[in-house]
């Protein structure tokens, strides 16, 4: 199984095994990684699942959707390496993913 390295409010880290397919929202909910929120159950529809990944991981990643796009357009603090994470399907080659959560305000 694929790990993803959450990074919360507080700067601890969150190393938790994800299955195949799940969304990395999915994966920090379900592990009860702190001050990660999914507002909209994974609808790409509140942008409250935002966080940023990893640099490093970024080129990793499928580029954002049109409607993921415009969701962040609506976040607070947005950065180039901004992402929904509610967007983002694991895959084997997504092992070792590094989130760093950040306070969206909910
Ligand atoms: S959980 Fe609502 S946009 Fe990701």
């Amino acid at each position: 199984m694929p790990i993803v390295k959450f990074i919360d409010l507080e700067g601890a880290e969150h190393t938790v095994e994800a299955e195949i397919g799940q969304s990395v929202m999915q994966v920090g909910i379900a592990n009860l990684v702190p001050d990660l929120v999914s507002e909209c159950g994974g609808n790409c529809a509140c942008a409250s699942c935002h966080a940023l990944v990893d640099e490093g991981w970024l080129d990793r990643l499928e580029p954002p959707q049109q409607l993921e796009a415009d969701m962040l357009t609506c976040v607070q603090d947005y950065r180039s390496n901004s992402r929904l994470t509610c967007q983002i399907k694991m895959r084997p080659e997504l092992d070792g993913l590094i989130v760093r959560v950040v306070n969206n305000g909910y």
